[in-house]
């Protein structure tokens, strides 16, 4: 019997055991990346690679990735595929996985993202939609276990919008171990039921953002507006005014805490410049790191556990 197609639609998709088989790999193939030590193990393979929302990380380090890897891309948009031209999404994922062996996608809802694997014959990707961000969460806690070890038993403070990050990291605390502080303002907290864990055990909510970073052991936000939500971006701006990342904030948090940020960030508004450009922050290891924990990811969802 054919081994079932492996999908990573969510951070949930994949098991303890596996993040830290990824984790490993992820450390493996940036050591050899830095010694532009040549490694072609998807030879061959392509990745389509969808997307229906604006990107500068996914996209490079997507397509960096796998063209590292021996393997080529495929780019996509809603403008300029028939995807923007209604064409059933069952119908494009029948095509194209015939054609491509992996499928990377960015879009809106989960749904449609779910339904394009239920119609692949190649493992699919989340590259980002309006409910889980999962391969940045990979890379966070890649970036986190590179610079301060395991993030089993940490404290993850969230200040902002209980968004597709958010919930990415409430699926990640309670597969890995952590406690997410979580903070947001008042009307746009987590929703648990989409958030898509069992219990309230992994996480705190905090009405105010310092007590959620009071003893954090990492202080993470993200933009006030998702893509997507545009048409909100002026309530958004009164609603999340105090929502902003400041010294403060940092100063409460434990004295050696780190800051990341997904990016694209936005200096006075979810963050502070000092905070974001200040000694705290990791996020240009955590941008670097999307793309060797999805070169891992990428190997693994092709060629399982693979020497070398
Ligand atoms: N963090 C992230 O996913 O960035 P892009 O939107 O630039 O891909
Ligand atoms: N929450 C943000 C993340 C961007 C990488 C968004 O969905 O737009």
């Amino acid at each position: 019997m054919a081994t079932p197609i492996k999908h990573y639609l969510q951070f949930s998709d994949l098991t303890a055991g596996e993040y830290a088989w990824l984790f490993e790999r992820a450390a493996a193939i940036k050591k050899k990346f830095k010694a532009y030590e040549k490694y072609h193990p998807l030879a061959d393979r392509t990745l389509a690679m969808i997307f229906e929302k604006a990107s500068t990380r996914t996209r490079v380090s997507f397509e960096a990735g796998m063209y590292q890897l021996g393997g080529s891309v495929v780019h996509l948009t809603t403008g300029d595929s028939q995807l923007g031209r209604a064409e059933p999404i069952e119908d494009s994922a029948k095509v194209i996985s015939r054609m491509v062996d992996l499928v990377m996608i960015r879009t809106f809802g989960q749904d449609k993202i779910a339904r394009f694997a239920e119609h692949s014959r190649v493992p699919v990707i989340n590259g980002l939609t309006n409910e889980f961000h999962p391969c940045q969460i990979l890379a966070d806690i890649f970036t986190y276990i590179e610079h301060r070890g395991s993030i089993q038993g940490k404290v993850v403070a969230w200040v902002g919008d209980g968004n597709n990050m958010a919930n990415t990291w409430l699926q990640a605390a309670e597969l890995l171990g952590f406690t997410v502080h979580l903070s947001t303002p008042s009307g746009y907290e987590v929703d648990q039921a989409i958030a898509g864990i069992r219990s309230t055990d992994s996480y705190k909510v905090f009405k105010d953002p310092m007590d959620a970073c009071r003893g954090a052991d990492l202080v993470t936000t993200d933009v006030w507006t998702s893509m997507g939500y545009e048409a909100e971006n002026e309530a958004r701006k009164k609603a999340f005014a105090d929502w902003c990342v400041d010294t403060d904030m940092m100063r409460v948090a434990k004295p050696d805490a780190l800051f990341m940020h997904c990016l694209p960030a936005h200096r006075g508004e979810e963050v502070e410049a000092d905070v974001i450009d200040g000694p705290q922050s990791v996020v240009w290891d955590e941008a670097e790191n999307r793309m060797h924990a999805q070169k891992a990811l990428m190997e693994y969802l092709l060629l399982g556990k693979v020497a070398g």
